[in-house]
């Protein structure tokens, strides 16, 4: 079984940066910037497409461009839903990852995407693949395509690192322990490229080392 570390995975932790060569898109995340305050999501979201960057250096067939603009839009719905209700419903319920506000952020979030990227330059066709991905990301469980997984990948990726598992931890209402204890039982196991694979394995156990997880 190969062991990931950072001496051998490029990711955010190890401080590598992505190599390759990726379609401007700065003015998506200046369309995109009003949507992006509601549950950090200006933290969240540009960590999501830098992962999936690492995850598009290794998967050459896939389209970077409606990769990586699903990557950037796919929470910005969280900006249209009811705040107060974020935490009790889309976090701590015992259905929270197909509870009715997950799919509300799914829905908003497609229409913000129509909304922003004609305006952006781009077509219904390329809208559409966006869309497609956006819409079910958390509460669909099957991925569509090859870009749809490495969004999902992504997605996931922040969680593994100290910055997404400490939000975790105060979102969810769970020690740092238990967030990790739950990606090391479940979220990993979910992970479906080979990077993603290695980027949550080294991202995890550098998070337990720096967060003494060993002794607390
Ligand atoms: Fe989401
Ligand atoms: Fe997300």
């Amino acid at each position: 079984m190969t062991t990931y570390t950072f001496e051998n995975t490029p990711c955010i932790g190890s401080g590598a940066t992505p190599v390759g060569t990726y379609t401007n898109i700065d003015h998506v995340w200046l369309a995109a910037e009003p949507f992006m305050r509601t549950r950090m999501n200006d933290v969240h979201l540009p960590m999501t497409v830098t992962y999936a960057e690492f995850i598009l250096d290794t998967e050459p067939e896939a389209d970077e461009e409606v990769t990586r603009v699903a990557a950037l839009l796919h929470d910005v719905g969280w900006s249209r839903v009811d705040e107060s209700r974020i935490l009790s419903e889309g976090f701590r319920s015992d259905n929270f990852l197909t509870s009715d506000i997950r799919v509300e952020h799914e829905k908003h979030g497609c229409d913000i995407a129509r909304e922003i990227l004609p305006g952006c330059g781009y077509d219904d066709e390329f809208i559409t693949k966006v869309t497609d991905i956006i819409d079910g990301h958390d509460t669909r469980a099957e991925s569509y395509s090859i870009e749809d997984s490495i969004m999902r990948d992504s997605d996931r990726m922040w969680r593994f690192n100290p910055t997404g598992l400490g939000f975790s931890a105060e979102w969810f209402a769970k020690t740092p322990r238990a967030i990790a204890e739950a990606l090391e039982n479940k979220i990993i196991k979910e992970m479906i490229t080979e990077r993603g694979k290695a980027m949550a394995r080294a991202e995890l156990d550098a998070t337990k080392k720096l967060f003494r997880l060993d002794l607390i």
